[in-house]
């Protein structure tokens, strides 16, 4: 046998897909012992997966028969891993609360393994802020994520919170049973992410092109690898990693508040696009169009968010900032370089023909004081794990 697994099935929809999850490890060897909550009975049943699993099903905390054959402390600890999928908002808040009220809560407060949980649920419960909260407290302790993907759920409604496919789920499995690689576990990061908004009067602002995907996909590289990882964003539509701590923003100013609120980090990584100047003046009222003259907007400068953190005196260890230009990428990435005071500029070309702002491609070049490395295009979620690669390499050699 490969391994074994510890499955708590909760109650969602998605349950009918743990079957075919058991039936696949099974097939890879792997030893699965199953834990149905009481709502997951309701989606499958019992005897389905006992006849997958090829063993018993538990189900009650106070049994006395289960006690006798393997009490629930000793059945917490059986497994190499323990499996939550699918993970209800309710098993998730359990979790994160500490309750122990049922043989589900019970096993992941008492077990000393690692646990992985595979979120299902209803968009909105996904995004609600207590199942962010719930997941991020969850993250921080250790629990690893896989999913939720975005799609059509069942209950009709299209976002986030459908469970990861089972193929996902047995390959984050495997993943974590290899002692997946976190190298940056007990690191703090930071990540900034998203245009900003700056608003002229009630409806209108002034933006730009940036889609956040590059800053999304370095958060959510930082997560995997470990990092207690909090993104800042400006508004963007696109759906956060599981388990990073998301603060949403709209303007340059409440970006740099809630980056200087969240120091002290080990790393921070700015890819936001904050906007340079904003409207000196927001009108109360919508500015009415007159005939006799268009209005000029007067722009005051934005606070400089990257060269502020980099000279604060809680200045992370490694401060990376993002040059996105139109023309001498390299040269004003250096520049950057020196007049921020960071550590590195990710440097890329965001001129219209390049299709980089708000594709899912980038090319860049990682401009530092020792040297230049430049990356082929590569596409977004491969230039986090890269980048996420060089930064565990550089705090390690900072610790060593
Ligand atoms: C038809 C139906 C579908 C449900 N699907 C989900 C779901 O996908 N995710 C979820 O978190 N809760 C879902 N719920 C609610 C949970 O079943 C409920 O919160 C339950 O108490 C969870 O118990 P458990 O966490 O012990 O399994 C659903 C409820 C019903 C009636």
């Amino acid at each position: 046998m490969r391994a074994r697994l510890l499955l708590i099935i909760g109650g969602g929809i998605a349950a009918y897909k743990s079957l075919d999850l058991i039936r696949r490890l099974r097939e890879r060897d792997f030893g699965v012992r199953v834990v149905l909550t009481a709502a997951g009975a309701e989606f499958v049943t019992p005897l389905s997966a006992s006849a997958l699993a090829g063993e018993k099903v538990f189900r009650d905390l106070f049994s006395l028969t289960d006690e006798a054959e393997m009490g629930h402390i000793e059945l917490s600890r059986s497994a190499d891993l323990v499996v939550v999928a699918p993970a209800t908002a309710d098993l998730m808040a359990k979790s994160a609360a500490g309750l122990a009220g049922d043989l589900a809560s019970t096993i992941l407060l008492a077990t000393d393994k690692p646990v992985l949980m595979a979120p299902a649920m209803n968009v909105r419960m996904w995004e609600h802020a207590a199942t962010r909260q719930n997941a991020a407290t969850l993250r921080q302790r250790g629990v690893l994520f896989v999913g939720p993907g975005e799609g059509e759920m069942a209950c009709g409604e299209f976002g986030a919170g459908r469970m990861a496919e089972p193929g996902e789920i047995l390959a984050a499995i495997e993943q974590a049973l290899d002692g997946e690689q976190r190298p940056l576990a007990g690191i703090r990061a930071l990540v900034t992410a998203g245009p900003t908004f700056e608003p002229l009067d009630p409806v209108r602002y002034l933006a730009n092109r940036s889609s956040g995907k590059q800053g999304y996909a370095i958060a959510d590289a930082l997560v995997r690898a470990g990092a207690d990882t909090a993104l800042v964003s400006g508004p963007v539509s696109i759906t956060p990693p599981p388990a990073a701590r998301l603060r949403r923003v709209e303007t340059a100013r409440e970006m740099l508040a809630a980056c200087e609120s969240l120091l002290p980090v080990d790393v921070a990584i700015f890819t936001a696009a904050v906007a340079d100047w904003r409207p000196a003046a927001v009108a109360n009222n919508k500015i009415k169009k007159h005939a006799e003259a268009t209005p000029a907007i007067a722009l005051a400068e934005n606070p400089d968010i990257l060269a502020t953190i980099a000279q604060s005196n809680k200045r992370p260890a490694l401060v990376i900032g993002f040059a996105a230009e139109t023309e001498n990428v390299l040269a004003h990435a250096r520049e950057k370089l020196e007049k921020k005071a960071c550590d590195w500029v990710i440097a890329n070309d965001v001129s219209p023909g390049t299709g980089i702002m708000g594709g899912d491609r980038n090319a860049v070049h990682i401009v530092r004081r020792d040297g230049i490395e430049s990356w082929p295009e590569l596409d977004k979620r491969e230039v986090g794990q890269r980048l996420v690669a060089r930064i565990a390499e550089t705090l390690g050699k900072r610790a060593a």
